[in-house]
């Protein structure tokens, strides 16, 4: 048997409802195009198939260079930085929610080999599709599932990473509430989302911009507040441009 049937196979014993075989990964969304309800441009924009194909070399580093500024971490840097602030080991469990086309994933693969399991999961089938098209180490399993009500068990994994898709769901403190529920006691969470500056001006051209391409703005604080108040402690903040990177243990 194919170690990434293993993978498929671990990632579905952890699911609260079997899911379907998709085209190598696990479909919990059928004939759905998306998860959860529609929320603007740059959701819609992650569905088209074109985007996929150019997402993880071209896209998401000139974007994310833009929305981080001259001086925020590179797209290696922000890998290097979930993975350490995860605190990623052999034998963890860790999930890659809204993964895009997996380059989180892969290398959340390697950090837990050879006996771990890192789940990258998305509601886009054309991300999907080009994660798994990617390759990667054989502790990779794909999940296409909302990633505001995570349909994994309680308590179940090791680190949840979120890059770049928080502010562009529907209900971004019910995701954060199922980030919680599935992280084990102890678990470490990552996330990287929208920080609208202090300065009004500025502050308005963020909101103006968000509402224009259907994502949230969300306040420098207000994420630590969040998981503050979800019992994470050990919250550290990081801010460059328009983007926050918070990170915090759960208990
Ligand atoms: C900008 S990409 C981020 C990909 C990757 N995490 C990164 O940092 O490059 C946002 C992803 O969120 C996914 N997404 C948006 N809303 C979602 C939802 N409700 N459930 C699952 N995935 C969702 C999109 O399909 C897209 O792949």
């Amino acid at each position: 048997m194919p170690s990434s049937t293993t993978a498929l196979q671990r990632l579905g014993a952890l699911l609260e409802t079997p899911a379907a075989a998709g085209d190598g990964y696990l479909d919990l969304l059928g004939t759905a195009n998306q998860a959860g309800p529609p929320t603007g441009l740059t959701q819609r924009l992650m569905r088209t198939t074109l985007l996929p194909l150019v997402y993880e070399q071209y896209w998401r580093p000139a974007l994310g260079r833009a929305l981080k500024g001259p001086f925020g971490p590179s797209m290696a840097g922000e890998i290097r930085l979930a993975t350490k602030l995860l605190e990623l080991q052999p034998g963890y469990t860790v999930l890659d929610v809204a993964c895009g086309t997996g380059r989180f994933t892969r290398a959340f693969g390697s950090a837990v080999s050879p006996d771990g399991l890192a789940i990258g999961l998305d509601g886009a089938r054309g991300m999907l599709a080009k994660a798994v098209a990617e390759g990667g180490p054989d502790t990779v399993a794909h999940l296409r599932a909302d990633a505001v009500r995570l349909p994994l068990k309680t308590s179940t994994v090791d680190g949840v990473c979120c890059f770049a898709a928080l502010h562009m769901f529907a209900e971004p403190e019910t995701a954060l509430d199922s980030f919680a529920r599935v992280l084990k006691p102890g678990g470490r969470i990552v996330l990287l989302t929208s920080a609208r500056r202090g300065w009004q001006p500025a502050r308005i051209a963020e909101s103006v911009g968000g509402l224009l391409s259907g994502q949230k703005m969300f306040d420098r604080g207000e994420i630590a507040a969040s998981l503050q108040a979800r019992g994470f402690t050990k919250i550290t903040e990081r801010y460059a441009g328009v983007t926050q990177i918070v990170a915090g243990r759960l208990g």
